[in-house]
């Protein structure tokens, strides 16, 4: 079935959420065991008010976080959609992760829902720059503001772009494969549904449940994406 689907679909768009990146080691946000909500609550630190009124915690959060993204790498499934791209196999990764993981294994056409750790810009001016700044110790921007990194913190707007090729690349699917979400967070959870009310397959790749597993054509669960991209790597 997913083997036809793959070879016959003429727009496959895959849609990833932290579950493409805990095998590169990354913790995912709401796993039983280790997901970051679980130890935190992501209002006190990971939203506009926590960098407001809760800066340092703020700081410690994301600098941990971005210590990660620079530690770790993309894994085996990262570089598999890469090559799948490539070959013209897949035509595009939405994703809601800020580690960068897919373009640095080689995807090109990637829209980030929700920004990255990569880069950090000024809270005042808006100024962009390398998130190693956050990893010297400096979190002010030569114009004072305090610099926060280029992700989008809940209480945020997603950025425009990548929301509207990412709204193009669900209508025009023939199919849609989602890849370690809870698909818990709006709007990023609608793709899933636009791409169905679109036509397309749905397929979704999750170790748990997810709202959305009824409107799905194919469901995996309990399964490593790694290994499940390994065997259709086969096909
Ligand atoms: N293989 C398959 N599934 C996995 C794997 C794996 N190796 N590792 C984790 N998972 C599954 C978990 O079971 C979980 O259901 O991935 C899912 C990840 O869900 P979340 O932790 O909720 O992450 P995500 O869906 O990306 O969260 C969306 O929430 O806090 C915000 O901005 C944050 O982008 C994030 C958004």
């Amino acid at each position: 079935m997913i083997k036809d689907w793959l070879t016959n679909s003429r727009h496959t768009v895959v849609f990833t959420g932290a579950g493409m990146s805990t095998e590169s080691g990354l913790p995912d946000f709401r796993s039983a065991n280790q997901g970051l909500w679980q130890q935190k609550d992501p209002h006190q630190v990971a939203s506009v008010e926590a960098l407001n009124t809760n800066i340092d915690e703020f700081i410690d959060f994301y600098r941990k976080r971005v210590l990660g993204v620079k530690e770790y790498r993309p894994h085996n499934g990262h570089r598999i959609l890469a090559e799948w791209e490539s070959r013209g196999r897949i035509q595009s990764v939405i994703t809601q992760n800020v580690d960068g993981f897919h373009q640095q294994a080689g995807s090109k056409n990637v829209a980030e829902l929700h920004g990255t750790l990569q880069k950090v810009h000024c809270q005042a001016c808006g100024t962009s720059y390398s998130s190693e700044a956050f990893l010297d110790g400096s979190y002010r921007c030569d114009c004072g503001g305090i610099l926060r990194p280029s992700v989008v913190l809940f209480g945020e707007m997603l950025p425009e772009q990548p929301f509207e090729s990412a709204f193009d690349e669900a209508s025009r699917a023939e199919l849609f494969i989602v890849l370690g979400s809870s698909l818990s967070v709006t709007p990023a959870n609608q793709f899933p549904l636009i791409a169905k009310e679109h036509g397309a397959k749905l397929v979704i790749v999750n170790q748990e449940a997810t709202p959305f597993d009824d409107y799905a054509d194919l469901v995996i669960n309990h399964r490593q994406i790694g290994e499940v991209l390994m065997e259709w790597q086969c096909f």
